[in-house]
């Protein structure tokens, strides 16, 4: 019914109606009482004017029943305002456990997204139709909100912790995604979309999406979308090893151990990265235990493996060869 209404987004989740009736009875009963109020002022001050000059008004030594009734009137209303709002509240943040996962990673000033099956998206959310998706939220700099007015849900992004929301999208289509927590500078540029498609049509952006590009490229997008480049330079002077042309060799261990650099240890580096600290370097790194999947592991290890050394720049990683037959 609100479509019809300019000032209304449609309502495009399966709370979104809930949140709409609970809106309008809040509307209604503040215009009801408004109107009431001010047509009783207007009416007693007609009907209960001064006639005469020397008129002294009745007096009054209250009423039990109108006090009661003004007493158990609001309450009741209160109370149920109350129980239906918390109600629409537990509805909406309490998220459900049979829900298709998506991690939101906020940051001024944009939204990242990324799949269970390790798609990643920047300012727009492909989600199925008629399936609960639930958002695994948190930032990399300061407070975000999440907010789809089409939805009726707004949830905080909070640096250092994850927080949690979902949602059902009822009807396809392209609904407008906004930040609502002042951000800094962009924070009025800081949004984009949620596509909520019909299954099928999901499934094909799913394969389509992944299909795409090879494993290594996503892989290296992957290393640059986690930053991962930030501290391992190619030169060696990062604040991690440098990875160009490391695979297949031996790398020397603090302790003066040595193992080879396959597919099991760049694994082991990335989700438990203090089990081997290569010699020279602090144990820093992160581990991205839970924010990559398997795949995206994969992803990562084809794209360590597709890098040779930079021509000239790697002073600790062996030539492959090429570079150095001009000599
Ligand atoms: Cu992000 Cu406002």
């Amino acid at each position: 019914m609100n479509s019809n209404m300019p000032l209304f987004p449609e309502q495009a989740s399966t709370f979104a109606g809930q949140v709409d009736n609970l809106y309008f009875f809040l509307v209604g009963l503040t215009v009801f009482f408004t109107v009431l109020v001010a047509a009783l002022s207007v009416f007693f001050a007609v009907r209960y004017r001064r006639r005469q000059a020397n008129e002294v008004p009745e007096e009054i030594h209250g009423s039990a029943i109108l006090e009661t009734l003004w007493i158990a009137v609001p309450f009741v209303l209160a109370m149920v305002l109350f129980v239906w709002g918390t109600s629409v509240f537990f509805t909406i943040y309490r998220t459900p456990v049979n829900a298709m996962e998506i991690y939101v990673v906020a940051k001024q000033w944009m939204w990242k997204f990324q799949h269970p099956d390790g798609q990643r998206e920047i300012n727009e959310l492909h989600v199925p139709v008629g399936r609960k998706v639930k958002l695994v939220m948190t930032t990399e700099d300061v407070i975000h909100s999440f907010y789809v007015p089409a939805f009726r849900f707004k949830a905080d992004a909070v640096p250092g912790r994850y927080t949690y929301a979902w949602f059902e999208a009822t009807k396809p289509g392209r609904y407008h995604l906004f930040c609502a927590e002042y951000c800094g500078t962009s924070h009025s540029s800081m949004g984009g979309w949620v596509v909520a498609l019909e299954p099928q049509d999901y499934q094909a952006w799913l394969s389509g999406s992944a299909g795409g590009a090879s494993l290594a490229s996503l892989g290296q997008k992957l290393f640059q979308n986690l930053a991962c480049a930030s501290c391992h330079l190619s030169d060696g002077q990062g604040r991690g090893p440098a990875l160009e042309g490391a695979f297949g060799k031996a790398v020397q261990l603090e302790g003066g151990q040595s193992v080879p650099v396959d597919e099991a240890y760049l694994r082991e580096s990335i989700l438990n990265p203090r089990a081997k600290i290569v010699e020279r370097y602090q144990p820093i790194m992160p581990t991205f235990q839970g924010l990559v999947s398997e795949e995206q592991l994969l992803q990562l290890v084809e794209y360590i493996k597709s890098i040779g050394p930079k021509a000239g720049t790697a002073k600790g990683a062996a030539p492959t060869g090429k570079e150095k037959l001009g000599k």
